[in-house]
C-alpha cells in the first residue's frame, strides 16, 4: 500500500463548539442557571452538548458567567470559560478565545439555552462553511410563525447574507421581513478572532452583538451564507413557558422515535420519556405512563397504564402495572408480573416471579416463579439503616405479610397470610407468625341477644 502525505480534499478540517450559556435567565426567575432546567430528564446544556459530540467535535468551550460552578460541573469534562460581566454575544464569544488559540479550523457557536437542534443541522452548518465561496460566517436561519423580536437576516440580490438588524433597532422595512436569526452560526476561525474583535456596542441595548459580524465581514468583501432551519428545531428557552414548549417538542420527538422503533404507544400524548429510555421491540405502552431517568425494557414487555418507572431494567415478556412504581435499582427478570399498586426498589425479581396487588419490595431478592400474596411488605427500614430481604424460588408469601429484614425465606417455603417472619424460614417449611385463632361457641349471637334486651327495656 502507497503512503503518502499530499493533504486532500477529505482531509480531517479542525472543528471547535462554543456554547454560550452565560445568560442569567432572569426571567426564569429560579435559583438554577437556565441551562441547568431540564427537559426530558437532562439539563439542556447537556441536550446541546449530546448534539455537538455528535459531530466530533476537536475543541469544546463552555461560555459560563460567574460564579455557575454548577454549569461547569455539568458539562465536565468539557472546559469553560468565564465571561465576567453579560456584555452581549459577541462578548461571550470573545471569552472563549483564550482556549481557542491559534485554532484556525470551523467554529461553531450555540446557545446552551436552545435544546432541540439536531447533529443534522449542526452538520449542514458546517458544510455551507466549507463551500467552494468560503464564506467567513454561515448563520442558521428560520422563518417562525411569529417572527417576534428575533434578529431579522437581510439577504442582497444574489441571495448572499448581508446583515442581520437586531429587532430593537430594526426599522419598520426590515422588521417585515420573515427570515430570522436563528442564532446559531459557524465561522472561519482563522477569520473569526480578528472580525469579532471589531464589534462594538452602539446599539439599542449597548450590547456586543454577535450578529454585527456579519456586516463586519461583508464590509471587508467576505461572502457570508444563510442555512434555514425548521422552526422548532432552533426554539429557545427564556421563560418556564418556553422551557415547557420545549419539553413538548422533545416528548413529540421521543414519542416519534419509540414508534418509529416498533413500540406501541397506546396514547403517545401521555406518554412522558427520558432521552436515555431504551424500548425493546413490541413493547406495549398504556396512557399515563412516566419514564424517569434510566430505564431500560426488553421485548415484549407490556407497561399497563399509568405507571412510573425510573432506573430500572425489565426483561423481555414482563407485564407491568397497572399503576407500579418502579423505583430505581428494580431488575424485574423475563416474564415477570408486577401488579397495581406494587412498588418495588433496589431489588431483583427473577423469571417469573409474581406481585400481582398492593406490596412494597425494597432492598431484596425474589426468587424465580415466586409468589407474592397481596399486601407484602418487606420492613427494610429500621429507622437508621436498610437491611436485605431474601425470598427463594418458588416461595409463597401469603397475604398481608410483613418480613422483618434482614430476613431469609428459603426455595419453596410457604409463609401463612398475616405472618410477621422476623426469622430465617427453611427451605419447603411452612411458617405461619399471627396470634393463633381462638373460637367462642354462640359468643356472638348471645351478645346481639343481650344488646336487644338491653334496647327493649329503655324503650
Ligand atoms: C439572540 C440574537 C438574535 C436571535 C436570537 C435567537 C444577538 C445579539 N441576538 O438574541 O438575533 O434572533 O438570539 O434566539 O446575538 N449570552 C451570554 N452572554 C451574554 C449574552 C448572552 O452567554 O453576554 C448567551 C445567553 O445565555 C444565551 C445566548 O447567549 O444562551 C443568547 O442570548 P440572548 O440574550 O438570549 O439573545 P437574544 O436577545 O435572544
Ligand atoms: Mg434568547
Amino acid at each position: 500500500m502507497a503512503h503518502h502525505s499530499a493533504p486532500s480534499h477529505t482531509a480531517h478540517r479542525p472543528l471547535a463548539c462554543v456554547i454560550l450559556a452565560a445568560g442569567k435567565g432572569t426571567r426564569m426567575k429560579s435559583d438554577l442557571p437556565k441551562v441547568l432546567h431540564r427537559v426530558a430528564g437532562r439539563p439542556m446544556v447537556g441536550h446541546v452538548l449530546a448534539a455537538v459530540k455528535a459531530l466530533d467535535p476537536d475543541h469544546v468551550v463552555v461560555v459560563v458567567g460567574p460564579g455557575m460552578d454548577s454549569v461547569a460541573a455539568a458539562v465536565a469534562p468539557y472546559p469553560t470559560a468565564v465571561q465576567h460581566e453579560q456584555r452581549g454575544t459577541a462578548d461571550a464569544v470573545r471569552a472563549a478565545f483564550g482556549l481557542l488559540e491559534g485554532f484556525t479550523g470551523d467554529v461553531v457557536v450555540l446557545y446552551g439555552d436552545t435544546p432541540l437542534v439536531t447533529p443534522d443541522t449542526l452538520r449542514a452548518l458546517v458544510q455551507a462553511r466549507r463551500q467552494a465561496a468560503d464564506p467567513a460566517v454561515v448563520v442558521l436561519g428560520m422563518r417562525p410563525d411569529d417572527p417576534g423580536a428575533y434578529g431579522r437576516l437581510i439577504l442582497n440580490a444574489r441571495g448572499g447574507l448581508e446583515k442581520i438588524v437586531e429587532y430593537l433597532d430594526a426599522s419598520a422595512e426590515e422588521r417585515a421581513v420573515t427570515l430570522c436569526n436563528a442564532g446559531l452560526m459557524a465561522f472561519d476561525g482563522a477569520r473569526m478572532v480578528e472580525l469579532i474583535g471589531r464589534i462594538g456596542n452602539e446599539n439599542a441595548k449597548s450590547e456586543y452583538y454577535l450578529t454585527d459580524v456579519v456586516q463586519i465581514a461583508r464590509r471587508a468583501g467576505m461572502a457570508c451564507s444563510v442555512v434555514e432551519a425548521a422552526p422548532a428545531e432552533v426554539v429557545g428557552v427564556n421563560s418556564r413557558a418556553e422551557l415547557a414548549e420545549v419539553e413538548r417538542l422533545m416528548q413529540r420527538r421521543l414519542r416519534k422515535a419509540a414508534m418509529d422503533n416498533g413500540a406501541t404507544l397506546i396514547d403517545p400524548d401521555s406518554t412522558f420519556f427520558s432521552v436515555d429510555t431504551r424500548l425493546g421491540r413490541d413493547v406495549v405502552v398504556g396512557p399515563g405512563v412516566f419514564f424517569a431517568g434510566g430505564v431500560t425494557v426488553g421485548d415484549r414487555v407490556e407497561i399497563k397504564p399509568y405507571c412510573h418507572l425510573e432506573g430500572v431494567r425489565i426483561d423481555s415478556g414482563a407485564v407491568i402495572g397497572p399503576y407500579a412504581r418502579l423505583r430505581p435499582g428494580a431488575e424485574i427478570g423475563p416474564d415477570v408480573h408486577i401488579g397495581n399498586f406494587v412498588e418495588v426498589k433496589n431489588a431483583v425479581i427473577e423469571a417469573g416471579a409474581k406481585a400481582n396487588h398492593l406490596t412494597y419490595i425494597g432492598d431484596a431478592r425474589v426468587g424465580a416463579r415466586a409468589n407474592i400474596g397481596a399486601g407484602t411488605i418487606t420492613c427494610n427500614y429500621d429507622g437508621f439503616g436498610k437491611h436485605h430481604t431474601d425470598i427463594g424460588a418458588g416461595a409463597f408469601i401469603g397475604s398481608n405479610s410483613a418480613l422483618v429484614a434482614p430476613v431469609t425465606i428459603g426455595d419453596g417455603a410457604i409463609v401463612g397470610a398475616g405472618s410477621v417472619v422476623t426469622m430465617a424460614v427453611e427451605a419447603d417449611a411452612l411458617v405461619v407468625a399471627r396470634g393463633a385463632q381462638t373460637a367462642y361457641a354462640g359468643w356472638a349471637r348471645r351478645f346481639r341477644e343481650r344488646k336487644q334486651n338491653e334496647k327493649a327495656k329503655k324503650a
